[in-house]
């Protein structure tokens, strides 16, 4: 019943051609979102272009937006400029922006709130530390990140926005979480959901795995019963490996 995604997430990569570029080699091969949804997360600057050009089906999402409406916030790119030029998706809480860039729990909280005000979908990023995991206590520390992520949002906002689990152990590493371990925690995220809702909420919402996603181990995770699709860096920069995990999802 919940339909797989499988978003990219460019980071600080690609020039407007190489986006271009491989917007044009990947837009006639995206599958029509019946069975899947696709969607490319990129630098702000490049936007409006990538909507201009997003075809039928593959969608643009932005990596951030600040969580007022608008003002003296040099550097920041608001909800209602993302919604105005066509933005479907917001990754919110990425472990990046809360690693550099300050971003809170209570922050990712407001963000939340304001993608909803504007009508964006937003992809909200959980995950725990090396040492965290080491220390046995993921469990506890992704929950406290889920609560405090979701506060004060209703069942419905809940059902329609998109969680992806990211272990940062697992960013960019080339170290995936084996399978088992992706699905035992997002399993436990959506225990956490059904508690502060209720069980039709926590089936409904969709959470996918991110964390060194490639083509040769998007099989093996979509398995896994709770793992909704890929949240997906390095593998998504090249046209030819992301329409292999769209593929993949697209069954
Ligand atoms: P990699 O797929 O490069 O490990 O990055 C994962 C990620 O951070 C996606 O948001």
């Amino acid at each position: 019943m919940r339909k797989p995604m499988i978003a990219g997430n460019w980071k600080m990569y690609k020039t407007r051609d190489e986006a271009l570029q491989f917007l044009y080699n990947v837009n006639v091969q995206v599958p029509n979102n019946e069975y899947v949804d696709t969607v490319i997360c990129a630098q702000a600057p490049l936007l409006r272009d990538l909507v201009k050009r997003q075809g039928d089906y593959l969608r643009i999402g932005a990596q951030n937006m600040h969580e007022s409406t608008e003002g003296a916030f040099t550097g920041e790119v608001s909800a209602a400029l993302l919604q105005n030029i066509g933005i479907s998706y917001v990754l919110i809480g990425h472990s990046e922006r809360r690693q550099y860039f300050n971003e809170t729990d209570d922050s990712v909280n407001q963000k939340l709130h304001q993608a909803f005000r504007y009508g964006l979908t937003a992809i909200a990023c959980v995950g725990e530390s090396l040492e965290t995991r080491e220390a046995n206590e993921t469990d506890t520390f992704v929950e406290n990140q889920v609560k405090k992520a979701l506060n004060a949002l209703g069942s419905e906002q809940v059902k329609a926005l998109v969680i992806a689990y990211e272990p940062i152990w697992a960013i960019g590493t080339g170290v995936t979480a084996t399978s088992q371990q992706a699905q035992d925690t997002i399993a436990m995220i959506r225990r956490v959901i059904a508690s502060l809702y209720d069980t039709d909420t926590a089936q409904a919402t969709r959470i996918l795995y991110g964390g060194s996603v490639k083509p040769d181990n998007i099989d093996e995770l979509l398995s896994m019963e709770d793992i909704d699709g890929a949240l997906v860096g390095g593998a998504s920069l090249s046209a030819k490996n992301f329409l292999k995990l769209v593929e993949a999802a697209n069954k």
